[in-house]
């Protein structure tokens, strides 16, 4: 999980939070937004949550409001859950904090540990977790997207 893991050359990379309605979603439309914008569209690039609450549903409204804030739309993607042949799929799977990485090594076979990632120590080697904005209100959707930005920024940089 160090933030040194080679990169370069990755073809896909699926994002997870806890519902896939807040956080994972805004890092998939940021990072398809700048992939597209270098040239890169061939990249696989997806969202998952961990919970099973909100399959189906689009974005949190909060987050389809700050997106758009960036010109970046996120309407059309929709909830899912997590499922087994993700961990085969994905070359790198980045987990927003902590909890999140736990839940998918326990859902995980041992021999695809290696493709989980906490996603700020993995794009800036911050150890800090991109905090569930769920509960509050749209100030912290503003600083996650700021931070999910910058972590995109990184990792996209890094897989070149
Ligand atoms: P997310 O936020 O993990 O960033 O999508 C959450 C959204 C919904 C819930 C929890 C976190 N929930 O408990 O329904």
């Amino acid at each position: 999980m160090a933030g040194s893991t080679c990169l370069r050359g990755t073809q896909s990379i699926l994002f997870v939070c806890l519902g896939n309605i807040c956080r994972s979603p805004m890092a998939e439309g940021i990072f398809r937004s700048m992939a597209q914008s270098k040239g890169l569209g061939e990249l696989r690039i997806d969202s998952a949550g961990t919970g099973r609450w909100h399959e189906g549903d689009p974005p949190d409204s909060r987050s389809i409001a700050v997106a758009a804030e960036y010109g970046v739309d996120i309407t059309g993607q929709r909830a899912r859950t997590i499922r087994p042949g993700d961990f085969e799929r994905f070359e790198l799977i980045v987990a927003m904090d902590r909890s999140n990485v736990s839940n998918l090594v326990a859902a995980a076979s041992p021999s695809s540990h290696h493709r989980i990632h906490h996603f700020m120590t993995l794009a800036r080697n911050r150890p800090v977790d991109v905090p569930d904005p769920y509960l509050g209100g749209s100030d912290g959707f503003e600083s996650v997207y700021r931070m999910l930005q910058e972590g995109c920024e990184a990792l996209l940089a890094r897989m070149r």
